[in-house]
């Protein structure tokens, strides 16, 4: 499942953010690197424990709070940080899967990544090339999504950004352990989840099949979950 969030930061958001990451020093992409990734990606980050990228990313977390999308979706349990990435100047990241364990740089904090995110900083006429191809889901030239929108696909699928040829992508990216961690389980629970959503619209919170079928998405839940 490949979900386009829209609006997890609205333009002050993101400018607010970008102020942040504009103002900072980048350095080589390599740093969370895994062996493979590492001789496929050229790019710049924001190094994972400094001032900018800890603020910027904490209103990035306050965001994805605020987004029921993002919590139905992905059932969140424990989210990796959110770092930042820029590409400029040819600057692209071949074909890798993320590593299945991201450990927190300094700390024991462990997060499996069910789910991988990006959340576009860059409106998408603003820079050439740059989009991100998911294996199966989505085919050159790839995913460019307006600033402020996420986009949210399995950590299980081999996927690339495309070079950047002018201008520049800056994007937040991180990873999600999940309540839920198979795929088809959560995805079960997304489409069940928006059904009953669209029945309160039309029948309110106190119809019966409302009622029946609330409870039945929590038994689900309740027996797929790992909390
Ligand atoms: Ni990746």
């Amino acid at each position: 499942m490949m979900l386009k969030i829209p609006d997890i930061l609205d333009k002050g958001g993101v400018a607010k953010i970008r102020a942040i990451l504009d103002n900072a020093s980048w350095v080589d992409g390599n740093v969370t690197s895994g062996v493979q990734s590492g001789m496929v990606k050229n790019n710049l980050q924001l190094p994972e424990l400094g001032d900018a990228a800890q603020a910027a990313g904490k209103l990035v977390l306050e965001a994805l709070g605020r987004s029921p999308l993002f919590m139905a979706a992905a059932l969140p349990d424990k989210l990796y940080p959110p770092l930042f990435n820029r590409y400029e100047g040819g600057g692209q990241f071949g074909d890798h899967i993320d590593n299945a364990i991201r450990i927190r740089k300094g700390s024991d904090y462990r997060v499996r990544s069910d789910l991988s995110a990006t959340l576009f900083l860059a409106e998408p006429d603003s820079y050439e090339g740059g989009g991100l191809v998911v294996e199966g889901m989505a085919e050159e030239p790839g995913v460019k999504l307006p600033a402020g929108h996420l986009l949210l696909y399995p950590a299980t699928t081999v996927h690339r950004v495309l070079p950047v040829a002018g201008g520049a992508r800056v994007a937040s990216f991180f990873w999600i352990q999940s309540m839920v961690r198979d795929l088809g389980q959560r995805s079960l629970l997304f489409d069940l989840d928006k059904s009953v959503q669209n029945l309160v619209a039309k029948n309110g919170n106190d119809d019966v099949d409302v009622v029946r079928l609330t409870g039945l998405y929590h038994n689900l839940l309740r027996r797929w979950a790992d909390v």
